[in-house]
């Protein structure tokens, strides 16, 4: 994570969902809007303090020092920073090399195999560089994919612990600091969520918070039901202190989050609906924008759309991932959506009276997708006009129902299929952004460039704006600017006062 704000394209495509972080991954692209934020501000700041972090002092380490470093999808980006709030509460500090820190940590992505690799080939480098008395730990979704079995791949791994287990990491932490060698914390059977009195923000405008883990839909290929457990949401009235305290804090924008956050389904007797959970939010004193993700087109419905169209502050952006455009495909998968019931969601979406941008993430290679059912995906481009996609090569992974499928298609034709759908997508994406040319829009003010009166933030529909403006002071600020260019993957813009 770096200080500046980075402009470039490659970086931005180099982020994640919409709106927040991309699963990691060399196979998957993305061609749309992104979250153009790099910022490492932390909101909570805390005096060092080493009672009770019983590491010993040496080579360099310092004592009770922590460094923390993430793969993959937002949600874990957001566990991370819940999990250095529960290290820095136990008076851990924060170290951003790992040559220095006594617990090194590495938040893990498995959702496709390249994102796996990259992990064991980083613990490798611990095989020779290890330092005396340095403990290392993997969380996350490699941790509960490869359980032990990572003490075997690399023996010099104190610490595995899946994200259903977060919960209990202070009690971990305490094993590790007694001189525990081999702890786990692999439980996915809980109806528990991970929630913490202190997080670690990062990112010093949008607040993300998790209002539902896990995932129940079980789709063929995909390996999160098994990494990250049952769907369990967080009560209501939980998510709005939380929202409460973020405002003020001074957060102006929250991002709720789930694998799927329109699943939610509150525990406690209020039995909010997710939309009436989301005009919640946008209510809260000082909340200015409200943005979720991930949608399930099983559960998107009309009352979502309404409420976006009758709270300004809940975004006009929704990521809802079809994955593809075939219904023999999305059968296979397991999606339980056919293409035209997926259709009819965006239609609700196409027929609203604010113009909602929609992005998705797509796979192509699947086992079994014909040629004919590539072009229903690309045909399906065409129907929706995305304002941004995901788009990945099918990757088989373990434990899934997919792997047995028969009719894998070759490496080369899934790479060509993913450039044809992208090289199409980008068209797209072009043609929507130009559209905006000569109106104004709405920016939060996120960054600022190294060159003169150059900024940079996103619009309510989520589109990375990078504008011209004399103002010195615009961090943090709503600005209305007037779009003068448009690339694929952002806006360019002046700002103007009104
Ligand atoms: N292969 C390729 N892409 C996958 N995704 C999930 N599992 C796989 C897999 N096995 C993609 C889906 C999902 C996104 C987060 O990652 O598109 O929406
Ligand atoms: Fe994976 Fe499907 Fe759940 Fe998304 S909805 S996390 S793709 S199983």
């Amino acid at each position: 994570m770096g200080n500046g704000f980075d402009f470039s394209v490659e970086r931005l495509a180099g982020t994640g969902v919409p709106g927040g972080k991309a699963p990691a991954s060399e196979s998957g692209r993305y061609t749309g809007q992104s979250d153009g934020t790099d910022l490492n501000v932390g909101h909570y700041k805390r005096s060092p303090q080493h009672g009770g972090v019983n590491v010993p002092l040496q080579n360099g380490i310092g004592a009770g020092t922590f460094y923390l470093e993430t793969f993959g999808c937002q949600m874990n980006e957001h566990d991370s920073e819940k999990v250095a709030g529960v290290l820095l509460a136990r008076g851990y500090t924060q170290v951003e090399r790992t040559d220095e820190a006594s617990v090194i940590l590495y938040n893990t992505c498995s959702i496709r195999e390249k994102a796996a690799q990259k992990v064991f080939s980083r613990l490798g480098e611990y095989r020779t560089t290890r330092k005396e008395g340095q403990v290392i730990g993997v969380l996350g979704c490699v941790a509960q994919q490869e359980g032990e079995d990572i003490f075997e791949r690399a023996p010099w791994v104190s610490l595995v612990c899946g994200s259903a287990s977060y919960r209990k990491l202070p009690e971990l932490l305490a094993q590790l600091e007694a001189g525990g060698k081999r702890i786990t914390g692999l439980d996915l059977d809980t109806d528990e969520t991970f929630e913490t009195e202190i997080t670690r923000r990062d990112n010093p405008w949008r607040a993300y918070l998790t209002i539902i883990e896990g995932c129940d839909k079980a789709c063929s290929y995909c390996v999160v039901p098994y990494t990250r457990g049952p769907e369990r949401s967080r009560a209501s009235a939980s998510v709005l202190v939380e929202v409460r305290q973020l405002a003020d804090m001074g957060y102006t924008e929250v991002q709720l989050l789930g694998q799927t956050v329109n699943s939610y389904a509150d525990p406690s007797a209020r039995r909010m609906r997710f939309s009436e959970l989301l005009e919640a939010v946008a209510e809260v004193a000082g909340i200015r924008r409200v943005r979720f993700t991930t949608s399930h087109p099983r559960d998107f419905g009309k009352d979502i759309v309404e409420a976006i169209e009758t709270v300004p502050g809940i975004c006009e952006h929704v990521h809802l991932p079809v994955q593809s455009g075939s219904t023999n495909v999305l059968r296979a998968m397991a999606r339980t959506y056919t293409r035209d019931e997926y259709l009819e969601k965006i239609a609700l979406l196409h027929g609203s009276k604010r113009r909602i941008s929609i992005t998705t993430d797509l796979i192509v290679g699947f086992p079994g997708e014909t040629e004919k059912d590539f072009k229903e995906t690309l045909s399906l481009l065409d129907a929706v006009q995305y304002d941004g996609a995901f788009s990945f090569k099918y990757s088989p992974r373990p434990n899934t129902p997919s792997l047995k499928m028969d009719d894998a298609i070759p490496e080369e034709e899934k790479s060509r299929r993913l450039a044809t759908l992208m090289e199409k997508q980008r068209e797209i994406q072009r043609a929507r952004n130009e559209r905006l040319v000569g109106e104004t829009v709405e920016v939060l003010v996120e960054g600022k460039s190294k060159r003169e009166n150059q900024w940079s933030g996103h619009t309510s529909s989520n589109k990375v704006m990078n504008f011209t403006s004399p103002e010195q002071k615009l961090l943090g600020h709503y600005v209305q600017v007037r779009v003068t260019g448009a690339s694929p993957n952002s806006l360019i813009g002046e700002h103007t006062k009104v």
